[in-house]
């Protein structure tokens, strides 16, 4: 199964992968991850993207265009996969589209979550992840069962990112109604696109999403 997931900065793209990944054995492919673990080891990639997100813009299409094309490969993908952030402009949807053509693929779901943008501001502000296995929490939201031990892999190390702060928050939302906003009317016309109420709890929106995927 193929399923993409679109959404605003916040909007539990992130957690819902995680979540569906463990369900229905699909990789969750978060472009968002790989530009930060190409910023962590100051790779040309990363160096590029780092001032970029830092500010809360678009990386360029092309650069992840071609990171997409190669990790989608990899074996791991084999039984299929979630993108959490890509596509996110119309070129990068366009491209994908002739990717799989060229690879025999196809879309299986597209899944938006709708969200109120005054919630996200919150919503990041209060997230945090689990440094070793990069399990998502919220500081009211969703905490771990243990006070300050992560559920899945015990670890007490957790962190934060550089672009979750309400400046910044800002411009993500504005990256994403003018860039992103409108590849919801292209997979509308595709006939893939499914809308899911991103404010209600977790629990319930993992729920309608299975419903959705079956
Ligand atoms: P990326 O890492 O993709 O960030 P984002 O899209 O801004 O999305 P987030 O990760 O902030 O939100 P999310 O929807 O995953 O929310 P989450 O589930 O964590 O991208 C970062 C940057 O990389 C971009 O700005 C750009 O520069 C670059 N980039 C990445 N992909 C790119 C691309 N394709 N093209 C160009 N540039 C690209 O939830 C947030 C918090 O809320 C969590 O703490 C969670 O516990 C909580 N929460 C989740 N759901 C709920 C709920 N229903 N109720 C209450 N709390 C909830």
């Amino acid at each position: 199964m193929i399923l993409i997931l679109l959404g605003p900065p916040g909007a539990g793209k992130g957690t819902q992968s995680q979540r569906l990944e463990k369900q229905y054995g699909l990789k969750q492919i978060s472009t968002g991850d790989m530009l930060r673990a190409e910023v962590a080891r100051q790779s040309d990639i990363g160096v590029q993207a780092k001032t970029l997100m830092e500010s809360g813009q678009l990386v360029p299409d092309q650069m992840i265009i071609d990171i997409i094309a190669r990790r989608i490969t990899d074996k791991d993908c084999e039984n299929g996969f979630i993108l959490d952030g890509f596509p996110r402009t119309i070129q990068q949807a366009q491209s994908l589209d002739a990717l799989f053509e060229s690879q025999g693929k196809a879309i299986d779901h597209v899944i938006e979550l709708t969200v109120d943008d005054d919630a996200m501001v919150k919503r990041i502000s209060g997230r945090y992840t689990c440094a070793k296995c990069g399990e998502g929490y919220h500081d009211e939201f969703l905490k771990p069962e243990k006070d300050g031990v992560c559920n899945h892999c015990g670890s007490t190390d957790f962190t934060r990112r550089s672009d979750d702060n309400a400046e910044t928050v800002k411009s993500r939302l504005q990256e994403y109604h003018q860039k992103t906003a409108p590849i919801s009317d292209y997979y509308k016309t595709e006939g893939v696109l499914r809308t899911v109420d991103g404010m209600a709890p977790i629990d319930k929106v993992t729920e309608e999403m299975s419903g959705i995927l079956g």
